[in-house]
């Protein structure tokens, strides 16, 4: 699909019933992480590490949404969204992620909760945004079947507490993040670099997923449940045969060792045949178990990636490499920005896997424009919000079953590795007094959910 440059809100007419929201995530924005008997979690111990994050930041206080959260609902309501999805953090309910229940982080969560809906906000909570309890990665974390165990109680107990007010609960998001990312390619909490452990955390919490998602339901049955998954839009970078099979490869690893268990019950067979044995014991008996039908699937689309062969006697399977395209468009973060790219993904995923209906569950971008005279002209983000839009669009005429879209992020935050030298939300924040000012970009999407309502 081609994307036009003269672009009104004219071209953004969603069907009346679909859902537009914002995404934040509790370490990235909460802060107060000493308070009210929270535990610490594997961020809290990686952003302590020195070298881990940039400048060496911490989310110990972020946006202080732990004491701010009325006003940030207030901004939600005022920029006119439907649904808010926002993480809970697993060490503030269990400290040490199971045992006794802390009343005090059960009861954050409970008065967020009825602040959206006393606000007509609909909450889409997150179970795992990745801040797993210290003191369960201190016995083994998600490669430590316990830990599946501990976070299946965890989940029922939220579906227990909530499940007569929330409109929808994913149990984790983005687990290549917290896998490949975190324990392969070591930027992420933990920070390690070992493929047998990235296996044996991927499928820990696959399981874990199954496991929370048979619990939820035998607690309360008619609360949608879902995941969210962060795919790749893939392309070879030239059209050797090499590249397109290094292309097809990388899918196979990143997104096929996620879609296939999850909708299909098995895991790729070509990444089975270099990988099987690398994979930890029993694996095969808990497929059943990982691919619970869901409700919904959640898809955080970002940028595409352009893929090369990089196969050698050492390198292990997918033995691929990304490669920079030159003279793109790209965001503060160096993401190249192409809409017709999510357009893609979501028409190829749609063609060869039978799933639920989607909901974007998160899209946006990394700029850092500076507030001048009061104004942050953000008009990049504006540009990137409106082409992706454009491109989902097109992809429903085309048959995919969208049902919503949440921008990512309400407001600026604690960017992991980045720390907080990245700008994702459409209010900026101050952190220094912990102001939020309204970008340009709220104000067109406060402008187009108008018009949406209209
Ligand atoms: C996906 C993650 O879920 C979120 O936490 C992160 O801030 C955004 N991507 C941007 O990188």
């Amino acid at each position: 699909m081609t994307i036009e440059n003269e672009q009104t809100l004219e071209d953004l007419r969603f069907p009346e019933e679909f859902i537009f929201g914002v995404a934040t995530a509790a370490y990235q924005i909460e802060g107060a992480v000493l308070e009210d008997g929270r535990g610490t979690s594997i961020w809290d111990t990686f952003s302590h590490t020195p070298g881990r994050v940039l400048n060496g930041d911490t989310g110990d206080v972020a946006c202080d949404h732990y004491h701010r959260w009325k006003s940030d609902l207030d901004l939600m309501v005022e920029l006119g969204v439907d649904a808010y999805r926002f993480s809970i953090s697993w060490p503030r309910l269990y400290p040490q992620g199971g045992g006794q229940l802390n009343q005090r982080g059960l009861s954050f969560y409970d008065r967020l909760i009825d602040g959206c809906l006393e606000r007509g906000l609909q909450a889409y909570p997150t179970l795992y945004h990745w801040d797993l309890p210290q003191a369960l990665a201190d016995k083994g974390g998600w490669s430590n079947r316990s830990t599946a165990d501990a976070f299946a109680r965890y989940a029922e107990k939220i579906m227990d507490k909530f499940g007569d007010r929330i409109s929808a609960v994913s149990t984790f998001n983005e687990p290549w993040c917290s896998s490949i990312l975190s324990h392969l390619l070591g930027i992420h909490a933990p920070g390690e670099k070992n493929l047998d452990a990235a296996l044996a955390v991927l499928h820990g919490q696959h399981r874990a997923h199954g496991l929370a998602v048979q619990a939820m339901r035998a607690s309360r049955s008619s609360v949608p449940l879902g995941i969210v998954l962060n795919l790749q839009s893939l392309y070879p970078a030239t059209d050797t045969d090499r590249d397109q099979e290094a292309t097809q490869r990388h899918e196979t690893f990143h997104n096929g060792m996620f879609l296939d268990p999850l909708f299909k019950g098995e895991y790729p067979e070509d990444a089975m045949r270099h990988l099987g044995d690398r994979m930890p014991d029993g694996w095969h008996d808990d497929l059943a178990t990982i691919a619970q039908p869901l409700d919904y699937w959640g898809l955080n689309y970002y940028t595409p990636f352009h893929i090369a062969d990089a196969s050698s006697p050492q390198a292990d399977y997918p033995a691929t490499v990304q490669i920079d395209k030159p003279d793109v468009p790209r965001t503060d973060i160096g993401w190249e920005v192409d809409g017709s790219t999510f357009y893609d993904l979501l028409v190829d995923i749609n063609a060869r896997y039978t799933l639920p209906p989607c909901y974007i569950t998160e899209n946006g971008a990394a700029y850092n424009h500076d507030i001048v005279k009061g104004v942050i002209a953000d008009q990049p983000r504006i540009d990137y919000l409106h082409q992706h839009l454009e491109g989902l669009l097109a992809a429903m005429r085309d048959g995919v079953d969208v049902r919503g879209y949440f921008a990512w992020s309400l407001m600026d935050n604690f960017e992991w590795a980045e720390g907080y030298d990245m700008r994702f939300g459409l209010i900026h924040v101050d952190y220094a007094t912990q102001e939020r000012t309204f970008k340009q970009s709220a104000l067109w999407y406060q402008s187009l959910l108008q018009q949406h309502r209209g």
